[in-house]
């Protein structure tokens, strides 16, 4: 089966075309540099850009894949969470094109998708596919879910974030440090030469419980930078360092945890911030059960994991099918 993806629901216009859930055929994203001059998200500019380059990236992915659109089997978009007006242009180019060419339109949860980029590859020999139970870290812009997969899609969240998300404190304290945006890349870049252990920040740990918690983290990198700065100079590698040590800290620490308390085969990230080398490094050290992680290109936004969890969601229905978007929407 193939399926012809559109995500846009944040600022990557994303067209995918996945055979099987699995196998990559044709993966275009473009990513909006418009608001790098803004340092942030303008929902309209976002909703505007993926309008303007929509089209032609459907065409370009259909030329990739060497397809016609008569070979396509399912048009899937996400639906959710995501920015309403940037959600709506993809999710309504997929209703139509799906009405227009007589195929079944899928809605696909956005946090799913990053769930489901485990289960893709491009290359020739097929990998196996993840084990289950397993736990997730969705880590992204807008969502740090810490999740119990316990078969295809029934999931659990067991913790979330109760303030920031993830990605949104390494791009608020890149964004302090005069990094540029998204900050999640410049920040690893940056730490590289850096000391990790040059200043301690918090952790935030919010002891038993598997929520996260950032904002104090942020308030610490500000007050350190305003200090060093007071002091005439920023040591930016330092602190990117000692900043991304104690979010991937906390990260990895609860992710450990639940996956020795759940038992579970397999532990899998996904979401931009899973795009993060030293967060990998990380878990991967403090847990034994092996760790799935998508190629950096597959963690932040694409269509091709919307083409995978548009898939299974078709093999393992649950309901209805959503077709209308959302800008909240949980997992599971
Ligand atoms: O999943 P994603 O592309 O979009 C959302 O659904 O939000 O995630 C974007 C986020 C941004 O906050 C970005 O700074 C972060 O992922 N990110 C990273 C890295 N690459 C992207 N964070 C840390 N390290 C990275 N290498
Ligand atoms: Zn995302």
């Amino acid at each position: 089966m193939r399926i012809l993806a559109i995500e846009t629901s944040c600022d990557e216009t994303g067209v995918a075309i996945v055979e099987d859930g699995r196998r990559i055929r044709a993966n275009v994203v473009a990513s909006q540099t418009v608001h790098q001059a803004t340092g942030g998200i303008v929902p309209e500019v976002a909703a505007r850009e993926h309008l303007r380059a929509l089209d032609p990236i459907v065409g370009q992915a259909l030329r990739d894949a060497g397809m016609e659109l008569g070979e396509v089997d399912a048009i899937g978009a996400t639906v959710g969470p995501g920015l309403i007006g940037a959600l709506l242009v993809g999710a309504n180019y997929g209703r139509g094109l799906a009405l227009a060419s007589g195929l079944p339109f899928v809605g696909v949860n956005h946090l799913e998708g990053h769930v489901y980029a485990n289960w893709l590859y491009e290359t020739e020999d097929i990998p196996p596919e993840p084990e289950l139970p397993a736990i997730v870290l969705v880590v992204s812009g807008a969502h740090s879910d810490l999740v119990l997969m316990e078969g295809h899609r029934r999931f659990r969240v067991l913790g979330r974030t109760i303030d920031d998300a993830a990605g949104e404190a390494f791009d608020k304290v890149a964004r302090l440090l005069g990094l540029g945006f998204p900050g999640g890349p410049e920040i690893e870049r940056s730490a590289r030469d850096g000391d990790p252990t040059s200043y301690p920040l918090p952790k935030a740990w919010l002891a038993d419980r598997y929520d996260f918690s950032f904002s104090g983290l942020k308030t610490a990198s500000l007050r350190l930078v305003r200090s060093l700065e007071a002091k005439g100079a920023l040591p930016v590698a330092d602190v990117a360092a000692s900043f991304q040590k104690a979010i991937c800290d906390a990260l990895a620490e609860k992710v450990a945890r639940a996956a020795a308390e759940h038992g579970v085969r397999t532990v899998m990230l996904g979401g931009g911030v899973a795009a993060n080398g030293p967060l990998r490094a990380e878990i991967q050290r403090r847990t034994s059960v092996p760790l799935r992680v998508p190629p950096p290109r597959l963690c932040t936004d694409n269509g091709a994991m919307i083409g995978a969890a548009a898939f299974f969601s078709l093999r393992h229905r649950t309901g209805e099918i959503p077709t209308l978007v959302r800008s909240t929407m949980p997992l599971g």
